[in-house]
């Protein structure tokens, strides 16, 4: 088992064990099956109205010119370690619901659903995402011409997460780095604030 998988407390499924955000990618192109099947994934997310808020600029390696363009997108941190991965795709998100012209207060959630949904298909086709806030929407407007009330709102390297002992020594630190996670009883409450459900073992016992 690879030591990056989650150790979960509670038995969930496989693709989600298995998923973790590598910072080292093999130097191995993603094909276009998979990268349609992982829009595709996008594609059926739930999302509020069926507004479907989500956008997507993708750029591969294999094209270095329209790769730059993207990776100029990035702060610094994330070029850093992302520019070695074979497909970087900018989240493009939609604040207004299409038809009424009202802000889509779910926006951004359902963009991270479907964010979700591309990472677990990603993870069962043996792929890795990692996902970065660390971008610069000014320069993906400007780079990409991303209309009014579209905001770039976040990035994903992916591709094929590399061994980490071939990687350089500060990658190979994060990506060798224990995981780790807040107990259920920290975050999920039942009957009031900071009091865990009663499904959960720390649960106060009724006297
Ligand atoms: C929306 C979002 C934004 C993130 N932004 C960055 C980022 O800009 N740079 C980075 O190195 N990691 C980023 N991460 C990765 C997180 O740090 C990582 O998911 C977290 O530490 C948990 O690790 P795991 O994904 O391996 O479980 C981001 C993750 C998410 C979901």
């Amino acid at each position: 088992m690879n030591i990056k998988n989650a150790a979960p407390d509670y038995p969930i499924q496989k693709a989600l064990a298995e998923r973790w955000s590598p910072y080292g990618f093999e130097d191995r192109p993603v094909s276009e099956a998979d990268l349609r099947s992982l829009f595709e994934a996008a594609r059926w997310a739930a999302s509020s109205y069926n507004e479907q808020p989500w956008n997507y600029l993708v750029a591969t390696r294999e094209n270095s010119t329209e790769f730059g363009r993207l990776v100029s997108c990035l702060v610094e941190a994330n070029q850093a370690w992302a520019k070695a991965a074979p497909v970087l795709v900018l989240g493009v998100v939609s604040l207004q619901f299409a038809r009424t012209k009202q802000d889509n207060r779910a926006a951004v959630h359902d963009l991270g659903l479907a964010a979700g949904n591309l990472v677990v298909e990603a993870t069962a086709r043996g792929l890795s995402v990692h996902q970065m806030i660390g971008i610069l929407p000014d320069q993906a407007r400007e780079v990409y011409r991303i209309p009014q009330h579209f905001e770039a709102w976040t990035a994903m390297a992916i591709g094929y997460k590399a061994d980490p002992a071939k990687l350089p020594d500060a990658l190979k630190e994060r990506d060798l780095a224990p995981r780790q996670r807040k107990p259920l009883n920290e975050f999920v409450f039942a009957g009031r604030w900071g009091q865990p459900g009663v499904f959960l073992p720390q649960h106060p016992k009724p006297i």
